[in-house]
């Protein structure tokens, strides 16, 4: 059950609190009156989220959340504090005792959304974790329902992918990596809000900014999760372009990891071949010349040499 901790001293606040939850028969909620009360709670309940207050007689809120990092470090931990403390709050949130921060008085909406994201991290991250083939195949399939239009994407991303892995000589081990990243390289995406993922137009700066974290989000939950290096490369670099114009890190040319110059030519070729929400799919030929011409600014060129039949494969075979 989606169980989220709320530790703070003020009775009126957990109260408050509380009523907020009530409509929420999704989220168990538990309280605490103090560190040492949430530390007890912890050792016995499984716990996804924690909600810390920052200023609290006895054990102060950092000093809870770092020993919460030491008995249940997958726990997400949230610090709530007054905004007069936001400076010391960010530095709590560097020193990386929690992943996000809520400033009091707070937005009920914000609030609960901050822990909605949080409960989902957890969430990923157990999935991620359980080194089930499985698993990863069932969480690339709720990312796709996120977005319809991207229907059987990353499974297509993938066979395509493990083609080029192949025919570049890759070890076996490296191309089921390669898979299970192709399958997870949106994973990030469900951090991101559906009306942002499936905005007709054109986004404004703020929501391309919020879409282009997706990488960062997933590889995050997935080094958390200590996948692979290759499967964290290929979330967190496969939206890189061979001219540095990529994000999020504008790698250049070889600096960019193999299995994601693969995967991005994968990613572009059925984006390219398959309907989106906004045009049809190109035919063949178009989608061969369109590659060809981004060649030299997005993708590996002798990559690209090898990926050539495979792609007439995918055309002949339907
Ligand atoms: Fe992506």
């Amino acid at each position: 059950m989606r169980t989220v901790l709320f530790v703070d001293d003020e009775p009126s606040i957990r109260n408050a609190i509380e009523r907020m939850y009530l409509e929420r028969d999704d989220v168990r909620c538990l309280f605490a009156a103090s560190g040492q009360e949430g530390l007890d709670i912890l050792a016995k309940e499984d716990v996804w989220v924690v909600v810390s207050d920052y200023l609290m007689p006895g054990m102060r809120g950092i000093e809870f959340l770092s020993k919460v990092r030491g008995v249940r470090p997958d726990t997400v931990r949230i610090m709530m504090t007054a905004y007069a403390d936001l400076t010391i709050a960010i530095d709590a949130i560097n020193k990386s005792e929690a992943y996000r921060f809520v400033t009091k008085p707070w937005n009920n909406k914000e609030l609960m959304d901050t822990v909605d994201e949080a409960l989902m991290r957890y969430q990923l991250i157990q999935s991620l974790a359980t080194e089930d083939e499985t698993v990863y195949f069932t969480l690339a399939q709720t990312v796709e329902l996120k977005d319809p239009y991207t229907k059987g994407h990353c499974d297509r991303v993938a066979q395509y992918a493990v083609a080029l892995a192949k025919a570049a000589g890759l070890s076996d081990e490296i191309v089921t990596d390669i898979k299970h990243g192709s399958w997870l390289h949106d994973c990030g995406k469900i951090g991101v809000p559906e009306g942002v993922l499936n905005f007709p137009g054109r986004l404004s700066e703020e929501d391309l900014e919020t879409v282009q974290q997706h990488p960062r989000w997933g590889s995050d939950v997935a080094r958390q999760a200590r996948m692979s290096e290759t499967v964290i490369n290929i979330i967190l670099y496969h939206h890189e372009r061979v001219d540095g114009k990529g994000y999020p890190s504008g790698l250049v040319n070889g600096n960019i990891p193999i299995e994601a110059r693969i995967v991005a030519i994968a990613d572009v070729f059925d984006a390219l071949y398959s309907d989106r929400p906004y045009r049809k799919a190109y035919d063949f030929d178009r989608v061969i010349e369109i590659m060809g011409e981004m060649t030299e600014s997005h993708f590996d060129l002798q990559l690209m040499e090898l990926f050539r039949p495979i792609a007439e494969g995918v055309r002949d075979n339907g």
